[in-house]
């Protein structure tokens, strides 16, 4: 069979940004997103993931470096902007400055509406997202009166109605409760495996990443300090547990389903005795877990 040609959609090559205050925000940031991948930015609070997300979208432009999107240099011209922007779909941290019309129809039809597509066409798209943010019953209220999590949900529902190539989603589970995580996660995987759409996005939930990314890239004070590419389940675990010492000079502690799974093979459950277990389970997930030791 033959192997499907993996693409970089998004790269930065040594990116830096500075505020105007002169805070050093990102410095030599290379970094590449490659299509169809689940790429995550971990780091700790302050470490640039907002500001890097920014810049990827050209509202923020580099102090120095580059920016590239499918091969292109980013250049800050309303058309290309406009065309960047209608591709690459990004959910900002705070959803106050990402919802902006009166009701949350009008509001999700205003990026399609933009597109120039055709009424028919744009309500399809709104309602589609709609359902899939579970906001039906919302449709008619104002934005502002929706609480923080729906908030978030309606961002990611102005997003889906633009049906970009890659979403950017800056802390996306951030308000949301599990059930809406879990849908979020379902929707991004169906997104993925469906219409081969990128994912990228950033936490500073260990678990999180270790459990999603394909591609992870740790941040610190501005700096990519690891990065774990193309990870098999085998490799991300490796990353996790052998490298660890990156993470913890981060501020981080390991993933909680790596510290049980590790103690319960100390204390001996998983032994060569127990049959039903080898060494080649590598839990992502605590269900993943349980299932492994209903297995033994
Ligand atoms: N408007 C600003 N002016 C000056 N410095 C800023 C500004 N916004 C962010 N910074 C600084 O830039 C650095 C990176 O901030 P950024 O918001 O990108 O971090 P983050 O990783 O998104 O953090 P968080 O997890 O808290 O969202 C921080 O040190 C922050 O103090
Ligand atoms: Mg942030």
């Amino acid at each position: 069979m033959e192997k499907t040609k993996i693409t970089t959609i998004l790269e930065t090559s040594n990116l830096s940004y500075a505020y105007s205050d002169g805070k050093k925000a990102l410095e030599d940031v290379n970094i590449k997103f490659l299509r169809g991948s689940r790429s995550v930015v971990l780091g700790a609070n302050g470490a640039g993931k907002s500001t890097l997300f920014l810049l990827l979208n050209g509202l923020y432009r580099p102090t120095s470096g580059k920016i590239f999107f499918d091969g292109e240099e980013l250049v800050y011209s309303t058309k290309f902007l406009r065309k960047l922007r209608s591709r690459v779909g990004v959910l900002f941290q705070d959803p106050d400055t990402q919802l902006i019309l009166g009701s949350l129809r009008e509001d999700i039809s205003f990026g399609p509406m933009n597109l120039g597509l055709e009424r028919k066409v744009v309500e399809e798209r709104v309602e589609r997202a709609l359902i899939a943010t579970r906001l039906e019953k919302y449709a008619d209220s104002a934005v502002h009166s929706l609480s923080y999590g729906q908030k978030r949900r309606a961002g990611i529902a102005g997003l889906l109605a633009m049906d970009p190539e890659v979403l950017i989603l800056d802390e996306p589970t951030a308000g949301l409760d599990k059930r809406s995580q879990q849908e979020l996660f379902d929707l991004l995987k169906e997104l993925i495996d469906q219409r081969g759409i990128s994912v990228i996005l950033s936490t500073h939930d260990i678990d999180l990443a270790y459990s999603w990314a394909d591609y992870l890239y740790l941040i610190d004070s501005g700096r990519v300090v690891a990065n774990c590419v193309d990870c098999t389940s085998a490799a991300i675990f490796d990353f996790f547990t052998q490298g660890f010492s990156k993470f913890a000079s981060c501020g981080f502690v390991p993933p909680q389903v790596i510290e049980l799974y590790s103690e319960l093979k100390r204390v001996g459950i998983f032994s060569s005795n127990n049959k039903g277990h080898n060494d080649t389970q590598y839990p992502h997930s605590m269900s993943e877990l349980i299932k492994i030791i209903k297995e033994l």
